[in-house]
């Protein structure tokens, strides 16, 4: 039995300390506590190219052992958030049980089921210390070697019926009085149920109708799509039902996305954009192409570079303006979210988009022209809010592309933008998203699109590098600040 006194060695992790310190000062003794003796673990254990810094096995059948824990130490200053994809390739690789991902100060617990890594607990130094009663931790319950030796004998003995157990384990522990905060439900672990429990954790089917939402910018490269995908991803990653129209002709959603307009769509047979605008028997369902990624799936409606000389077409079709609106309309249940990517133009693609929307995203720079070009396309939105059907509110100003160590430049420009915003009729109420969902200028954001993945996918790809993993990481957790924010923005709204 482990109690706080007891723990007193993580103070003496500081944010100067090493990794190595971390390892020596804080991962020994904790194990010992945890009732582990030296000989138990192994270090340095070569993996590919990586090294796994503690490795925890036990005796599957005989002479096979399995790998049960796998950890893997940070220096104190590094932000965990960034280093997951790593101890999710340990444990995919190794099929560990259980993650342990620390930097001295921060602790995430991960378990594997069937290959799908899920983070089920954080716990900071404080919910360790102070939780006087610490043999109730998760951390103690699952971790321990008491906890290792049960998991083992019952692998033994029944192999197929001990991942439900294991989980059941989990959930009660989950349904104690364990200060450390749960990232998942105890829902998510009911035992014996047989449920999939490889599909998002958090996935939730609401019975509202989709939000749809244009991601509106009319002036050029200021990220709109890039925005729409990685939010759409990020959406997707929380449980959210997602579904994105390209409506620009150079079609680089479709094409950021893996889809080519020619060799997946045309040379194939299926139909695009171009189609559900112009033909009105093709249906909404008739031009999806479904995605996936581990756990996010999109559903997106292909764009080809034929819509930009359907500019005629789209003008003399009747109620082109509405067709799009109308054709949506009766899949408004089926999603949660429908993001749609319109060109840099206030031709009428864009207001196509925007006559479909329940809302609309406006991303920008934080940089001279960028924000003021904004005075022009938020009275544009505010015009076409008085003449459609249906309301269509600005829900935020999101920043793409910031410069994070431009910190004077960027509040200056905050500045300029809330003066614009007060001149613009109509537009004095519009929330400029907070700072932690601005989306950071990184190189690696621009070079996953020739991927065709969204960027929470880079973890999955063994061309990139440590250093590309971990900024890939980094950008996808401020686009899962964006989506969460977007999220609470919209259920306000409604
Ligand atoms: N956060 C970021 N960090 C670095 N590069 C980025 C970031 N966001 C977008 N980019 C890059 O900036 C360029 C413009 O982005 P994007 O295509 O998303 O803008 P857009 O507004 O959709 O452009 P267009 O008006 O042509 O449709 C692209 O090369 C993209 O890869
Ligand atoms: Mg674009």
């Amino acid at each position: 039995m482990i109690n706080s006194a007891c723990l007193d060695f993580l103070a003496t992790i500081t944010l100067e300390s090493s990794e190595s310190d971390v390892e020596h000062k804080v991962i020994v003794p904790l194990l010992h506590l945890l009732g582990y003796s030296n000989e138990d673990w192994q270090t340095q254990v070569g993996i590919g190219s990586s090294k796994i810094d503690f490795l925890i096995s036990f005796k599957a059948t005989q002479g096979y052992s399995s790998a049960y824990l796998v950890i893997e130490t940070k220096a104190p200053k590094k932000n965990l958030e960034n280093c997951v994809w790593q101890i999710n390739e340990y444990m995919r690789q190794t099929e560990a049980v259980l993650g342990l991902l620390t930097n001295g100060y921060t602790f995430y617990l991960l378990c594997n089921h069937q290959g799908k890594i899920l983070k089920i607990a954080e716990y900071s130094q404080s919910d360790l210390s102070l939780n006087p009663a610490i043999e109730n931790h998760l951390l103690y319950t699952v971790l321990s070697k008491k906890a290792l030796l049960i998991f083992s004998k019952e692998m033994r003995r029944n192999q197929l019926s001990i991942k439900t157990k294991f989980l059941s384990i989990i959930s009660k522990a989950l349904l104690g009085k364990d200060k450390a905060k749960l990232l998942i439900g105890e829902e998510n672990f009911e035992p014996d149920t047989g449920r999939d429990l490889s599909k998002s954790p958090i996935q939730s089917k609401t019975s509202e109708k989709a939000m749809i939402i244009t991601v509106f910018n009319n002036k050029g490269g200021v990220g709109k799509t890039t925005t729409t995908i990685n939010l759409a991803a990020a959406l997707s990653k929380l449980g959210k039902r997602v579904l994105l129209i390209d409506v620009d002709p150079q079609a680089n959603l479709t094409m950021g996305l893996g889809i080519d307009p020619l060799d997946d769509v045309e040379k194939q047979g299926k139909k695009d954009i171009s189609h559900l605008l112009v033909e009105p028997r093709v249906s909404l369902e008739q031009v999806i192409i479904k995605k996936r990624w581990d756990d996010i799936s999109l559903d997106i409606v292909p764009s080809h570079i034929r819509l930009s000389d359907m500019e005629a077409t789209l003008m003399t079709t009747p109620d082109i303006d509405r067709v799009l609106a109308k054709k949506t309309k009766k899949y408004v249940d089926e999603y949660d979210y429908i993001l749609i990517d319109p060109p840099p133009s206030f031709g009428k693609a864009n207001s196509i988009a925007l006559m479909a929307s329940s809302g609309v995203l406006i991303p920008t720079q934080l940089s001279s022209y960028p924000i003021r070009a904004l005075e022009y396309v938020v009275a544009r939105a505010i015009a076409t809010n008085e003449v459609k059907e249906g309301t269509l509110p600005i829900l935020g100003i999101a920043v793409s592309m910031y410069n994070r160590t431009a910190t004077r430049v960027s509040l200056e420009m905050i500045e300029q933008l809330t003066n614009i915003l007060q001149k613009v009729p109509g537009a004095a109420g519009v929330e400029i998203y907070p700072e932690s969902t601005w989306i950071p200028n990184l190189s690696i954001i621009s070079t996953i699109p020739n991927k065709g993945y969204p960027i929470c996918f880079a973890e999955f790809d063994q061309d990139l590098d440590r250093r590309e993993k971990e900024a890939a990481q980094d950008a996808f957790y401020s686009y899962l600040n964006l989506a969460k924010h977007l999220i609470s923005t919209t259920s306000r709204k409604e």
